[in-house]
């Protein structure tokens, strides 16, 4: 373990993994975006979504346990980089709200995902922010 640089003490690996597990969970949003513009050519995308989502929920929760490990470990911090560990929980509760507690089609889902998008977006700013201020 140690010569591949996995070892447990060795918390800088965990930052590269945790953006590796966000990449491949949240590129199902600009994938969403082309496939709404692209009915013409995406006949029935809905089962590749439906998987899609099961992928999206697992591989962002694994994200956020191995991101609240990278940030109890490194041995820097600042009000940025807390802020954006906020924001990831509460994408987190957010999804969670939209899997688990309102059906699709629900009027109070629109809000919902409304605000997901605007964590979002302001989530990857404050990452790329509070890491570049370190
Ligand atoms: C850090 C964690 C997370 C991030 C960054 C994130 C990001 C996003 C984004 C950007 C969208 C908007 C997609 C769109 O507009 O079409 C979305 C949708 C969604 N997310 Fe997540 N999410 C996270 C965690 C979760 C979790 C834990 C769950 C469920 C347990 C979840 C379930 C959903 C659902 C159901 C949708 C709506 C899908 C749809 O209707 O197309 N997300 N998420």
């Amino acid at each position: 373990m140690e010569s591949i640089g996995l070892n447990m003490g060795n918390w800088e690996m965990s930052g590269t993994l945790s953006a590796i597990l966000f990449i491949a969970a949240n590129a199902y949003y600009p994938a969403r975006v082309i496939a709404r513009n692209n009915v013409s050519t995406i006949v029935d995308s809905s089962l590749f979504f439906e998987n899609y989502l099961k992928i999206h929920i697992i591989l962002n929760l694994l994200g956020v346990l191995v991101a609240l490990f990278h940030g109890h470990f490194a041995d820097e911090n600042n009000i940025i980089l807390q802020i954006s560990l906020l924001l990831t929980l509460g994408l987190t509760v957010n999804g969670w709200l939209m899997y688990y507690s309102i059906p699709e089609g629900d009027e109070r889902r629109e809000p919902v995902i409304q605000l997901q998008r605007v964590m979002f977006i302001a989530w990857i700013l404050v990452l790329i922010i509070g890491h570049s201020t370190l």
